[in-house]
């Protein structure tokens, strides 16, 4: 198939394009003005400098294509940039789509959209909607937490400080995946678009970790004892308490503000799929793919063997 690949110098976005390419696809990969692919130059993938939120023309440049995939995201998550990027682009990308020869479109979401608290979430769930009524057949994949999303801590612990926790660091849970095994699953489903559009949520093979259980796997990998600290959740609201009236004045607080709810979320939910009868979050009913583990990632990252990924912009440990 030959596939439009969004996203393609992001985490996930560059995993997809290798496994997109192993599977023998042929890609053209949308870029930004002047960045580049991490993987070297192959035959089979076309790279396309465009932007995709201020160039109306820039599906001109794009050959026809069988299938679409997003992995964009905003990368902040500041409510501006959610709203560029994980709507408009998107809807650009369908619009495309919609007009062209395109069978599948396959978008990266996550899966605490089922909690929408977030700019970026609401952002997400408003293209998710479009999805849903649009013409071209659609696999929403909501993924659990990333591999990268947990390395945080490595150097704290390395240097023998305590693993930090909110609360007991018991009451979330998550079922990491890593990059490979979700661009695995994402390129698994290409090939078959569903009749209506499906919603897919996708975590590693578990069992389901707690924010404990991480932090002693990584202790124990990196040979240090397991001593923790725990902070509060509540300091982000204290904190967004204390710069409010800043906020009135400063769109630079009111993303600031933002970024706080966010960090609050991720301390306070778990990544798993939610029961809405009996109001919890249900770690077996959190379907599973793959075969890479956090402590095989952990043990790669202790001996060298894997690079510390690089990690996002507001990235909190
Ligand atoms: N972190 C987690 O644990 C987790 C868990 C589940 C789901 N998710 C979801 O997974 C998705 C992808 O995550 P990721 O970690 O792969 O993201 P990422 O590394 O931040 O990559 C984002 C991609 O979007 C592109 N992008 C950002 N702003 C853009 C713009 N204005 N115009 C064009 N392209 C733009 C980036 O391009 P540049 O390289 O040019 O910036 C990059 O290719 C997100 O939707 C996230 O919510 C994350």
């Amino acid at each position: 198939m030959r596939v439009l690949l969004a996203g393609a110098t992001g985490y996930i976005g560059q995993a997809v394009l290798r496994e997109l390419v192993a599977q023998g696809h042929e890609v053209v990969a949308l870029v930004r003005p002047g960045r580049q692919l991490t993987m070297d130059a192959q035959d089979s993938v076309t790279r396309i400098e465009v932007s995709l939120t201020d160039d109306a023309d820039w599906h001109q440049q794009v050959p026809p294509v069988d299938g679409v995939i997003s992995c964009l995201a905003s990368r902040s998550g500041a409510p501006r940039d959610a709203r560029q990027v994980e709507f408009e682009a998107n809807r650009k990308l369908l619009e495309y789509a919609e007009r062209g020869t395109v069978r599948h479109f396959v978008l990266l979401s996550a899966i605490c959209v089922q909690m929408p608290r977030l700019a970026f979430q609401r952002e997400k769930l408003k293209f998710e909607a479009l999805l849903a009524e649009s013409s071209v057949p659609a696999t929403i994949i909501r993924a659990t937490a990333f591999f990268r999303s947990l390395v945080g801590q490595v150097e704290r612990v390395r240097a023998g400080k305590p693993f930090l926790l909110f609360s007991s660091g018991n009451t979330t849970a998550c079922k990491p995946i890593s990059d490979r095994d979700l661009a695995r699953f994402m390129v698994s489903k290409l090939a078959s678009p569903p009749l209506s559009t499906a919603v897919l949520p996708i975590g590693g093979p578990g069992p389901a970790l707690t924010p404990q259980d991480q932090g002693r796997l990584l202790c124990e990998t990196l040979g240090q004892p397991f001593r923790t600290t725990s902070l509060p959740p509540e300091m982000f609201d204290w904190i967004r308490w204390l710069i409010s009236p800043l906020a009135l004045v400063s769109q630079s607080m009111r993303d600031r503000m933002e970024f706080l709810r966010i960090a609050k979320f991720y301390a306070t939910e778990s990544m798993l799929c939610w029961d809405a009868t009996a109001e919890r979050y249900d770690a077996e009913a959190t379907p599973e793919f793959g075969d890479d583990t956090l402590q095989a990632f952990y043990t790669g990252l202790a001996s060298g063997e894997i690079a510390l990924p690089e990690r996002g912009e507001h990235s909190l440990f």
